[in-house]
């Protein structure tokens, strides 16, 4: 088959052949009809640090092509979607253990389209795990710092739909963007001090942050904008939590992976609620899977809108 190999440290991960993998008594074989690009992808292919070669990509979307012979929860030829951290997703074939929180899988509704299924795990599920963590709910404020990426684009909808109101900051070209994900006050970091203009917007504090950019020293600025007793979820480890504790916020880095959200029924929220209308994954670009290079590149700009998708012939 082909697949996306990093082979030696430095590679970009250029399509090569590679063996098409058995499943094992508990997996799934997975013919993969569209994947996802997240940030992980080009920083474990950057770091150099995991045992080469290997497949780059989580999430993926496809048809069940063989079962393990311990495997009974899908058939052939069902459609599933879910995060292959293990064997790779950028390739023809993956496989996922049928029940893993590390790696889960789930059946793709029928009138939710493969490349939407591929784009929603690894943003979605961070997004929910998010939102349960910062506690989001009915009439909460929060503050989602990068608004317009794969995970701010989905925990916006998601936080309207819990009927909170979201304050959201990115570039000032993606006001319009961010608008139609339901901010309701929007603030462009590249047109002045944004975490002034928010503490003089709010000035009793925000209830909760969803930070999906900021460094360790930018990162501690924002405790100015969070209430007495508010909450703080950094994605890239950026916060200081006994610092953040001090200053009466309560901050925690958030492992996706290591929270109840990553699960065959985290997917299941998540498709239900494209299902139902009440969440719309912004798709930047439909890539063809032979342009995966390129689409790593684009990801590493930090300044892609939504979601980008390789599909698979
Ligand atoms: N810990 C975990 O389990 C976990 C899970 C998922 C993601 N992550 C990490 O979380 C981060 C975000 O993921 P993602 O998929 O949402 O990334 P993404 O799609 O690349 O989105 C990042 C967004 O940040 C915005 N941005 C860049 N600089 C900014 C600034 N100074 N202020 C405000 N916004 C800014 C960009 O919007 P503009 O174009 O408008 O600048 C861009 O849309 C990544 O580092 C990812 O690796 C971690």
């Amino acid at each position: 088959m082909k697949a996306a190999v990093v082979e030696r440290p430095g590679d970009p991960g250029s399509l090569k052949e590679f063996p098409t993998p058995t499943p094992a008594q508990n997996e799934l074989l997975v013919r993969v009809v569209a994947a996802s690009v997240n940030p992980i992808d080009w920083k474990v292919r950057d770091r150099g640090t995991r045992p080469m070669p290997f497949v780059l990509g989580q999430d993926f979307a496809g048809v069940v092509s063989a079962t393990g012979a311990a495997a009974h929860k899908y058939n052939e030829g069902e459609r599933v979607f879910g995060i292959a951290r293990e064997h790779g997703a950028f390739a023809e074939y993956t496989l996922v253990p049928e029940e893993d929180r590390d790696q889960p899988v789930a059946r793709i509704p029928d009138d939710v389209s493969d490349a939407v299924a591929a784009a929603l795990p690894t943003a979605g599920l961070t997004a929910l795990a998010a939102l349960e963590a910062l506690h989001v709910g009915a009439g909460s404020t929060l503050l989602i710092v990068g608004v317009t990426g794969g995970v701010g684009s989905i925990a916006a909808q998601m936080a309207r739909d819990r009927g909170a109101h979201v304050v959201g900051t990115a570039r000032a070209q993606n006001e319009n963007l961010a608008r139609t994900l339901g901010v309701e006050d929007f603030v462009a970091y590249d047109r002045g001090d944004s975490l002034a203009a928010i503490k003089s917007t709010y000035p009793g504090g925000i209830d909760a942050v969803l930070d999906l950019v900021d460094d360790g020293d930018r990162i501690k600025r924002i405790a100015d904008v969070i209430r007495d007793g508010g909450a703080l979820v950094s994605t890239i480890g950026a916060a200081d939590v006994p610092w953040f504790s001090e200053r009466k916020v309560v901050a925690q880095n958030l492992i996706m992976n290591q929270t109840p959200q990553s699960s065959h029924e985290g997917l299941r929220t998540l498709a239900q609620m494209v299902e139902q209308g009440r969440l719309r994954v912004p798709i930047a670009a439909e890539r063809h899977f032979s342009e995966v290079e390129a689409a790593l590149a684009a990801s590493k700009t930090g300044t892609v809108d939504g979601k980008i998708v390789l599909t698979l012939p």
